[in-house]
């Protein structure tokens, strides 16, 4: 981390190899409705942050008239730039990290976070950063998997397990508390389904999915 609370822009080769392989997988499960629901009423101009190797590229509606995919693994964002992007002749790639996207402010009309916000360095600053650059009264469209808020005893388990978990993936965290770090960051929640993902590990089974806007 630098001083700002910049992340330095790891790669990691093997986990974007795993990861391309894991995602393509998920795809075929209830993780790909998922994404085709949550993009579908997503329009204008898009950014997307942590955008991995693309595997939302297809779902994005013909309605966007730009997608930003932002990544900071270079690795990552290769494999998103060899994705099928005949749907998308409006897409573009940037290298960054969530805590630095290098756009002005109140550039987009929408931001998409999927199983992103568990990963990034500083959730606070990344939220804070999606808020900058989106217009008054956009959005963020977001599923991500969560600290499990129904049982303590699984919440416990997540946070014993949360820096082994964390070492191993990559920085992802099992012991986040999304929704409420998008509501602290001044976001108001529209929708919000709280779920346990089908056949997810149990330390990442609890997901969120839903919508929050910038108020105007
Ligand atoms: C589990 S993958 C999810 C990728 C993609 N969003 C998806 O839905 O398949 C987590 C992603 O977060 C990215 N990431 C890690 N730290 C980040 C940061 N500080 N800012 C933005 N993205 C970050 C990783 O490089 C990786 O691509």
């Amino acid at each position: 981390m630098t001083g700002n609370s910049t992340p330095t822009l790891k790669s990691r080769p093997v986990f974007a190899w795993i990861y391309d392989r894991l995602a393509r997988n998920m795809e075929r499960g209830p993780v790909g409705r998922y994404r085709r629901e949550l993009l579908a009423p997503v329009t204008g101009k898009v950014i997307e942050i942590g955008g991995g190797t693309g595997e939302n590229i297809k779902h994005y509606s013909p309605l966007t008239t730009q997608v930003v995919l932002s990544e900071p693994d270079r690795f990552m964002l290769k494999r998103a730039q060899h994705r099928d992007v005949r749907h998308a002749s409006h897409l573009e790639f940037v290298r960054a990290p969530g805590e630095n996207l290098p756009f002005g402010d109140e550039t987009f009309d929408a931001a998409v976070a999927t199983l992103v916000l568990c990963s990034v360095t500083d959730q606070a600053v990344v939220l804070g950063e999606i808020k900058r650059v989106l217009r008054p009264g956009g959005t963020l469209h977001f599923f991500e998997h969560v600290l499990d808020e129904d049982s303590e005893r699984i919440a416990r388990r997540q946070r014993r397990w949360a820096g082994i978990w964390s070492r191993v993936g990559a920085g992802c965290r099992p012991d986040r508390t999304t929704a409420q770090a998008i509501e602290e960051a001044g976001f108001e929640i529209s929708e919000l389904r709280q779920f346990p993902m089908p056949g997810a590990p149990k330390l990442v089974r609890p997901h969120i999915f839903g919508e929050a806007l910038k108020p105007e």
